[in-house]
């Protein structure tokens, strides 16, 4: 858990912007829910290398490693990002032939998180050499003895999934860039049912960053990206200005049942467990026997919407839920519950046991 520049601040993210959303970090609440990675995407590198062949910082950050004790200090951790090629995908310097040498160079500035990014790299190897590539990369970030979370960027290519913890990745997209849109989010959430059995604790498939807060979408919208990504055990990097955000962004992002939810120490990814029309409604296995449901109305005009949860894999009917957005207990009786779902909503709960 943690944010991510790229989403809002493409290529205007610098030292003042990142220090700002630590302090930020801290005082919304954002770090004591969870949210302790501060990473800087792509457009932090300088035009050339130094003498001896480092990467170097351009003039939007003059000093990392005192912008990683910032970090530090307040409890946070900094993230950065490179290339496997000779350029990123916003044209800066890749890590092409330096890749020890910068994994050298991020530890000693005390970068905790790497999010290593394909792009550049597409003209000089194919595919097929794409998993030796990353395995370069995460053997050279081992070498250097600073824990550092490595994140690999390529975008599903190459089922990704299947050789993403051999090559010592912590989590891998699994799809293209998503953007702060209806279309775009509900793509790329509601299309991770299959990845599923990939998801384990320290190796989690990553739908892409979190666009709540960003104003393309509605709360309502906003709260259905968050319940799936929570049930989707996806990594949870916020992408807006936690600087400046409206008492509606933090109910979401802090709704610490939700994020109880994403954070489940089984670290179990949920499925889609029944469908019909525009109503989609996926169950997450929690630890201690308990299930995250979330139903979501993908369609224009509110529903009411009939759960049987015999339908859902329950042995027995609950007798209780706990509805994790109005923050109350429904008490139940029989085999079914009605609840109504806005246009693109979603009603998420909580059952305890089995
Ligand atoms: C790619 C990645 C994005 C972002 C940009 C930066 O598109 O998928 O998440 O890092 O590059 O250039």
């Amino acid at each position: 858990m943690g944010w991510n520049s790229w989403n809002l601040f493409r290529g205007r993210v610098n030292d003042e912007i990142v220090r700002g959303i630590a302090d930020a970090m801290v005082t919304s609440g954002m770090r004591d829910a969870g949210y302790v990675y501060v990473n800087i995407d792509d457009t932090w590198e300088g035009e050339s290398r130094d003498a001896n062949g480092n990467i170097t910082t351009n003039n939007k950050f003059p000093n990392m490693r005192a912008l990683a004790d910032y970090v530090h200090s307040k409890g946070l951790k900094l993230g950065i990002y490179s290339s496997p090629g000779p350029d990123t995908c916003a044209g800066y310097e890749g890590s092409y032939g330096h890749e020890e040498q910068d994994a050298r160079t991020f530890a000693e500035w005390g970068i905790d998180y790497i999010k290593y990014d394909w792009c550049g790299a597409r003209t000089l190897y194919s595919d097929e050499e794409m998993q030796a590539v990353y395995q370069k990369m995460g053997e050279a970030l081992l070498k250097t003895g600073r824990p550092i979370v490595y994140s690999l960027c390529q975008y599903g290519r190459n089922d990704v999934w299947k050789w993403g913890p051999d090559v010592g990745g912590n989590l891998w997209r699994t799809t293209g860039d998503i953007s702060d849109n209806w279309a775009s989010m509900t793509r790329i959430g509601f299309s991770q049912n299959d990845l599923a059995p990939y998801a384990k604790p320290g190796h989690w498939n990553d739908p892409d960053m979190l666009e709540i807060g960003n104003g393309g979408m509605t709360n309502d919208e906003y709260k259905t990206h968050m319940s799936l990504w929570a049930i989707l055990a996806a990594p949870l990097l916020a992408g807006n200005d936690i600087r400046n955000m409206t008492p509606e962004t933090k109910a979401i992002l802090l709704n610490r049942e939700a994020i109880a939810v994403d954070q489940d120490k089984s670290g179990i990814q949920g499925k889609r467990m029944w469908q019909s029309g525009d109503v989609e409604i996926w169950v997450r296995e929690l630890s201690g026997g308990a299930r995250a449901v979330g139903i979501f109305n993908r369609g224009p005009v509110a529903k009411d919407v009939t759960v049987r949860w015999s339908d859902l894999g329950f042995k027995k009917d609950p007798k209780r839920i706990r509805d994790l957005w109005l923050k109350q207990d429904i008490k139940l009786n029989g085999s079914e519950h009605t609840t109504p779902i806005p246009p693109h909503g979603v009603g998420f709960f909580r059952v305890n046991g089995k």
